[in-house]
């Protein structure tokens, strides 16, 4: 078996499961290995809790090597709204975000202006379909402006940016920060595109929560002033007294205490995995259940609003039935597990997703037409 057979055999979670863009159950490894860095923390001996402790600098090696950085500028984060957090509220000028953004970011982004005084300000598009194309961002460029705070792959629309023609766009002089919540690991990308890119293990890397982390570049620690910047980010080396060292001139600036190193283990196996298996092949067979998933709803007639084109998806699948709640019910009680929400049902396979599951939702969506026929 290739080592990417090997990854898509650890997909062990009881069929029917589409809801990875919600929640990825953890993955063998991961619980695993959780196990046996808790019982080392269990043993309270220094080499034990040492041997623990290498995680955070494995964890932040194995990201940078995802997103072609270097491991000083990955920082360790309880969850990517935090990373947000160090990012935003250090900004000052005009920032540019989508209403529809996850609260992560247009809430974020919103309290870091209430806390600024004036300096910062966020500048709100609404496009249309809710896509942060370049040209919905054109609209709302100018002088004052200073960066665009984006989700790579929106949570309810499933597109994805085209985050060089983006970084295009903003030119040198504004940042790009990025929500990689829906897409990182399960999409090759340039990340070196972005100044900020925030991303967290609970979902597709199959971590759990806890596990995120943020980078920063070079650019980025010039324009955003570490104000949530905590114990972890000065310039001293280990505990000072009766100092108050100044911000590190590094990423770590943007943290505020030890992480937990049991979450930064998870998140350092969940890369790891996924750097194993291949990132590009992770992808593409993710791509072929998102392309599965999309003939299935055609062919039950159920409309799609998400994007169909592979440059323009990750592994969300948004269905706009007529009667969703109705069609939430029917596929709940297929033991289908998707996010109901609203007018639209969000269907997110894993590379991971077998044949028995697409073959179930066939079969909820083909019964569900079926009573709609004999109702009406
Ligand atoms: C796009 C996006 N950003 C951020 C989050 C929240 O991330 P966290 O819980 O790590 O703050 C989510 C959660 O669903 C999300 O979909």
């Amino acid at each position: 078996m290739s080592t990417f057979d090997d990854y898509l055999a650890t997909f062990d979670s009881e069929p029917g499961y589409l809801n990875w863009a919600a929640f990825g159950p953890l993955s063998p490894s991961v619980r695993e290995e959780v196990f046996a860095d808790a019982d080392l923390l269990g043993s309270g001996r220094p080499s034990s809790l040492a041997l623990v402790g290498e995680r955070i600098g494995q964890a932040q090696e194995l990201v940078a090597e995802l997103l072609g950085s270097e491991a000083a500028d990955v920082t360790i984060q309880p969850s990517s709204t935090h990373g947000l957090m160090q990012a935003l509220y250090g900004l000052s000028g005009a920032v540019i975000a989508g209403t529809g953004e996850f609260p992560s970011v247009s809430l974020t982004l919103d309290r870091a202006a209430a806390a600024s005084h004036g300096a910062l300000t966020a500048r709100w598009i609404t496009p249309d379909d809710g896509r942060v194309t370049p040209d919905a961002v054109a609209e709302a460029l100018d002088d004052e402006v200073t960066a665009l705070v984006v989700s790579h792959v929106d949570f309810r629309t499933g597109y994805r940016v085209d985050l060089a023609a983006l970084r295009e766009l903003l030119g040198p002089d504004r940042l790009l920060i990025v929500d990689a919540v829906q897409s990182f690991g399960i999409l090759e990308e340039d990340w070196t595109a972005a100044d900020v890119v925030a991303g967290h293990g609970y979902k597709w890397l199959r971590a759990g929560r806890g596990s995120a982390f943020a980078s920063f570049s070079a650019r980025a620690r010039e324009r955003i002033a570490p104000v949530l910047s905590g114990i972890t980010g000065t310039t001293a080396s280990g505990l000072f007294m009766d100092e108050l060292p100044a911000p590190t001139a590094s990423a770590q600036a943007y943290t505020v205490s030890m992480p937990d190193t049991l979450a930064a283990g998870r998140l350092a196996i969940g890369v790891r995995d996924m750097r194993d298996a291949g990132v590009a092949a992770i992808e593409s067979r993710l791509a072929e259940n998102v392309d599965a998933v999309l003939e299935i709803a055609d062919r039950r007639g159920i409309a799609v609003i998400s994007p169909r084109e592979r440059s323009e998806r990750a592994g969300i699948v948004a269905l706009a039935p007529e009667e969703p709640a109705r069609l939430a019910a029917a596929l709940a009680n297929a033991g289908l597990v998707v996010t109901a929400r609203g007018s639209s049902v969000r269907v997110a396979p894993h590379a991971g997703t077998d044949s028995g599951t697409l073959q179930l939702l066939d079969d909820a969506l083909t019964a569900f037409g079926y009573e709609t026929f004999t109702i009406a």
